[in-house]
């Protein structure tokens, strides 16, 4: 089954995962907002990246301004080569990536175009009240340069010796001529990054180590490992900063596409840092008594492109008794709501039965109450939200003190004790 992203975009609007920006105002052009489903997804894809790449000896966390000195942005490159070829409709004043047109006039008014210029791709603003060229700030187009510019502050004050990481998690913002594909290519988005400080000559060995446990944590996350696959960046396709790199791309309705960036920068950054700031950015191995900058490998993942490629891969429409349901797939650890709690009819005896076993899961779960519509419909408004499991309280539960659990995926009923609930639960989302 091909995927239709309309009907995508309109589940996600329909059951409040995502919806347009400043949609009462007509919506702006690539720009999302996560609703309250969007945000709980988006969060468990956060935590668990986190917990993945934090969560161990060698790793610290930090969460750097966005704005930042605008040196930065000249040491890094950015400012001279982060640039896109750009072309103009003299008529209609549409804008074109040239390497995306097929003819020499324009593709929506047949206008002629102007001669390709380069265009920046990064969001300049001012920082105070005076708009002049000495106020200009650049909102950052990737977490990266925050980790660099901290380098030595956590390096010395978690006492850390190479190699060691730092991993960010924070939005970056990129004037794209071309956004599009929903959530795919936006001007807006998050950015999980991990910057891992290396010995030069022990690059590439962390390299492979690096491009291998980024690929197995996209296939913990439940994606189908079929249109899962690494692309190499050729040498016309390498980063200003890069020596080697990688992708991991998923298979989307739109083709192969990237989702994560695993690149070898060498020392290009740190070094630019110490050329432009005139501080050293060098590491000291007492050990050895070596002074030397460090290597560094860079891993980088979309947080909404990920989103969305778990969204895809969880989507399936299936014929279930005669109808057709529509449901998400989602990996127990992603689903927004793990359990829901549905008294069989609005009764108030099974009403507060419902209530009080809620209330038990809540403190370990998101759960959510329902009890409008036939038992059927609730069942299919959780399958399409992707809710793994559905407890119901029935007329029996008040004498014999079990309930159902009725499972997402194979739509197969338990009867369990009260008593066990929990860990008939805990088993199910947990194993
Ligand atoms: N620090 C390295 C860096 O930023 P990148 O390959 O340009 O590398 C890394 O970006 C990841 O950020 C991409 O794999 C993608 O998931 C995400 N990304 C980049 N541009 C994006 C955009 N315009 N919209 C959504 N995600 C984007």
């Amino acid at each position: 089954m091909t995927l239709d992203m309309n009907e995508l975009v309109s589940l996600c609007k329909r059951r409040g995962f995502i919806f347009q920006s400043s949609e009462i105002y007509g919506g702006i052009n690539s720009c999302w907002d996560y609703g309250p489903l969007g945000v709980e997804l988006k969060n468990n894809i956060k935590r668990l990246w986190w917990n993945a790449m934090v969560n161990r000896e060698d790793i610290e966390g930090i969460d750097a301004s966005i704005l930042m000195h605008p040196k930065v942005w000249e040491a890094s490159g950015h400012v001279a080569g982060f640039t896109d070829p750009l072309v103009d409709c003299k008529k209609c004043k549409h804008r074109f990536r040239p390497d995306q047109l097929t003819e020499k006039k324009c593709p929506d008014c047949s206008g002629e175009l102007t001669e390709m210029r380069q265009f920046n791709l990064m969001f300049k603003t001012f920082m105070g009240p005076i708009e002049d060229e000495s106020s200009i700030v650049y909102l950052r187009p990737e977490t990266a340069q925050g980790i660099y510019v901290n380098f030595l502050n956590v390096q010395t004050t978690l006492r850390h010796k190479i190699p060691f990481g730092i991993a960010q998690i924070g939005k970056a913002f990129r004037n794209e001529i071309t956004p599009g594909n929903f959530i795919f290519r936006t001007r807006e988005f998050e950015q999980m990054e991990m910057q891992y400080f290396v010995k030069p000559g022990s690059d590439e060995q962390y390299f492979d180590h690096w491009k291998e446990e980024r690929l197995k944590w996209h296939k913990s996350l439940g994606l189908n490992p079929k249109k899962l696959q690494f692309h190499e960046h050729t040498k016309g396709e390498l980063a200003h900063y890069a020596k080697k790199a990688f992708d991991v791309q998923y298979e989307f309705p739109f083709g192969w596409q990237e989702i994560e960036g695993i690149h070898n920068r060498t020392d290009f950054d740190l070094s630019r840092h110490q050329q432009y700031s005139g501080k050293s950015l060098q590491y000291f191995d007492e050990a050895t008594k070596e002074k030397y900058t460090p290597y560094v490998i860079e891993t980088s993942v979309g947080c909404d492109r990920t989103l969305l490629a778990c969204l895809i891969d969880a989507y399936h429409e299936e014929e279930a008794k005669d109808e057709k349901r529509s449901v998400l797939r989602f990996h127990p650890k992603l689903a927004p709501i793990k359990v829901a709690f549905f008294p069989l009819i609005k009764n108030a005896g099974l009403q507060e039965l419902t209530h009080k076993l809620q209330e038990m899961v809540r403190p370990f779960y998101l759960t959510r109450y329902d009890e409008a519509a036939s038992i059927g419909r609730r069942y299919r408004r959780q399958d399409e939200i992707g809710t793994p499991l559905c407890v119901t309280v029935d007329f029996d539960s008040l004498k014999d003190e079990a309930v159902t659990v009725r499972d997402r995926d194979s739509m197969k009923q338990d009867r369990v004790n009260m008593t066990q609930l929990m860990e008939f639960l805990r088993k199910k989302l947990e194993a």
